[in-house]
C-alpha cells in the first residue's frame, strides 16, 4: 500500500540503480545476463530452496539489514543477546519438544551435544518463564533436512519452552561447516567474484517469550576454521561459543552451555 515511507524507499532505490547503470555504463547485453540470474532464482526458489534469499545473502544485505535494525544491540557481556540472520532453511511449525529430548533422528555419526543454559531477562537477570527456542541446524553431510531425501522431515529441529527456572537443554549435533547451494544463481554470483561458498559450523534460534522482543541467532563454533571468513556475513564476536568435551554421559560427547538475554518492549 502507498506510503510516504515506500514511495521514499523505492525512489530512492530506483536513483541509486540508475545511478550504478550510469557509473558502470551498463550495455544492454550485461543487463540482460543480470537479468537471466534474477530469473533463475525466481524460477528455483520454492520452499525448499529459497534461492532468492540466498542470492541477497551473498551480497551481504540480509546481513546489513540485520545490522541496522538491532544496532542498539551492543556486545557488552550483560546486553541482550545479539541477532543474527534468519537465512533460508528456517520452517515454521517445528515439532514442540520435552526438555532434555534430542533433536537428531535417523543419522550415524557425528559429535552429539548438550547444550543447556537459562533464558533471562537482560536488565534484571530474572529468569524467563514460557520462552521457546525454535532451533534448527544441519546435518554431518552439510544438508538441512528439506534439502535431503535421506532424513525424517522436521529432523535436527525443534521447539523447547522454558518453564518457571527459565532452564532449557536437549541433545543436538556439534555442527560442521558446509557450503551453501551453489549450483544455482547464488553460487554463480560466488564465482563471478571468486569467493568460496563456506559457511562456520552454526545453530540457529528463535527465542520468544511473552512481553519480551524475539530474537532471531546464530552461535558459531569457535573451532571452524571458517568462523574469520562466512560466505553469507553473519558471524558477530558475542555469538561465537566453545564446545566442551563431556564425560560421563553416554548419549553425548560434547557440552555447551549458553545462555540467551531477552528484552522487554
Ligand atoms: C544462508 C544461511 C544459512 O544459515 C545457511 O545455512 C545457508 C545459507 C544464507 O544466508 O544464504
Ligand atoms: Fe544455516
Amino acid at each position: 500500500k502507498a506510503s510516504p515511507r515506500i514511495r521514499q524507499v523505492i525512489g530512492s532505490a530506483i536513483q541509486h540503480l540508475h545511478d550504478w547503470a550510469r557509473e558502470n555504463e551498463i550495455t544492454v547485453d550485461e543487463w540482460m545476463s543480470g537479468l537471466e540470474l534474477i530469473n533463475e532464482a525466481g524460477r528455483m526458489s520454492n520452499d525448499r530452496r529459497n534461492e532468492g534469499q540466498l542470492v541477497c545473502d551473498v551480497l551481504g544485505l540480509e546481513s546489513l539489514v540485520d545490522e541496522i535494525t538491532y544496532k542498539l544491540a551492543t556486545s557488552a557481556a550483560d546486553a541482550p543477546t545479539a541477532t543474527a540472520i534468519l537465512g533460508p532453511f528456517w520452517r515454521a511449525d517445528a515439532p514442540k519438544r520435552a526438555m532434555g529430548e534430542t533433536i537428531v533422528h535417523g543419522i550415524e555419526g557425528g559429535d552429539h551435544t548438550l547444550m543447556h543454559g537459562v533464558v533471562t531477562d537482560y536488565l534484571t537477570g530474572a529468569p524467563v518463564e514460557g520462552a521457546e527456542l525454535d532451533v534448527w541446524h544441519t546435518a554431518p553431510n552439510g544438508l538441512y533436512e528439506q534439502q535431503d531425501p535421506d532424513q525424517p522431515d522436521m529432523n535436527l529441529r525443534g521447539r523447547f519452552t522454558t518453564g518457571k527456572d527459565g532452564r532449557y537443554s536437549f541433545y543436538c549435533l556439534r555442527p560442521t561447516s558446509y557450503p551453501i547451494p551453489f549450483d544455482g544463481p547464488a553460487g554463480t554470483l560466488l564465482q563471478l567474484l571468486d569467493r568460496h561458498p563456506m559457511r562456520p559450523a552454526h545453530i540457529h534460534f528463535i527465542v520468544k517469550a511473552p512481553g519480551y522482543k524475539p530474537i532471531i541467532t546464530q552461535i558459531f563454533d569457535r573451532a571452524d576454521k571458517h568462523i574469520t571468513d562466512d560466505a553469507v556475513f553473519a558471524v558477530k564476536d558475542s555469538l561465537i561459543v566453545d564446545f566442551k568435551p563431556l564425560q560421563g554421559n553416554d548419549r553425548a560427547q560434547f557440552e555447551l552451555p549458553y545462555n540467551f538475554r531477552l528484552a522487554t518492549y
